[in-house]
């Protein structure tokens, strides 16, 4: 099985449906590792429930990025990580990851990227008055939401739409749609690469 850790900040609800996903035995990975860098959030207590280790950390208790994403590069290669999936991270990824994992970092956003980067892409959407949505899969470069895109679906807007409900069926969109397409990224990495399927 390919091994993942699963990167988020907050409330982990795209964590959760790919560790269900996993447990129900629809992918060929594991996630090794939960990495987070908000010590209080919600997502640490999901990854306990699955037994899944976690690496949590404060980036305000270092000097600069690369400090702490080496950290993160020797726990990840000490559980034998093979790819990063940032579900919900809301941090930019630095060269020192980006090197390490460089061509296996998946992002997903809720807007059609290249529209509405950063940080609440959702209430973006909505002040700009757009009539359709949805959400992208991406690789991960060095910039904000800037991957090459590997998946988007679209939904259209309803009159009066209001933020509540347009996150709920941007999220219902995400759960389903992440763990497809990290199963087939990956397993199109494995044939590939030619490696046994275990
Ligand atoms: C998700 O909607 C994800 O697309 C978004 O944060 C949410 C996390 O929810 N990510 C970004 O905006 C990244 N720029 P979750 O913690 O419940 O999975």
């Amino acid at each position: 099985k390919t091994k993942i850790a699963v990167f988020a900040s907050g409330t982990g609800s795209n964590f959760e449906s790919i560790a269900n996903e996993i447990k129900a035995g629809t992918m060929d990975c594991e996630i090794s590792m939960l990495v987070c860098d908000n010590p209080e959030a919600k997502v640490i207590a999901k990854a306990t429930t699955f037994e899944i280790p976690t690496f949590v950390f404060n980036p305000k208790g270092y000097t600069n990025k690369e400090l702490y994403e080496t950290e993160i590069v020797e726990v990840l290669e000490q559980a034998e990580v093979e790819w990063i999936v940032l579900a919900g991270y809301m941090r930019l990824i630095g060269p020192t990851l980006l090197t390490e994992y460089n061509g296996r970092i998946l992002n997903i956003h809720p807007s059609l990227l290249p529209a509405f980067p950063g940080k609440d892409a959702i209430g973006q959407a909505l002040d700009a008055g757009v009539k359709v949505s949805g959400v992208t899969i991406h690789y991960v470069d060095e910039g904000m939401d800037t991957g090459e895109i590997i998946a988007q679906e679209s939904l259209v807007l309803e009159d009066g739409e209001d933020r509540e409900s347009l996150q709920e069926r941007i999220q219902q969109m995400e759960h389903r749609l992440y763990p497809i397409v990290l199963q087939e990224v990956v397993q199109s990495f494995v044939n590939k690469e030619g490696k046994d399927i275990q």
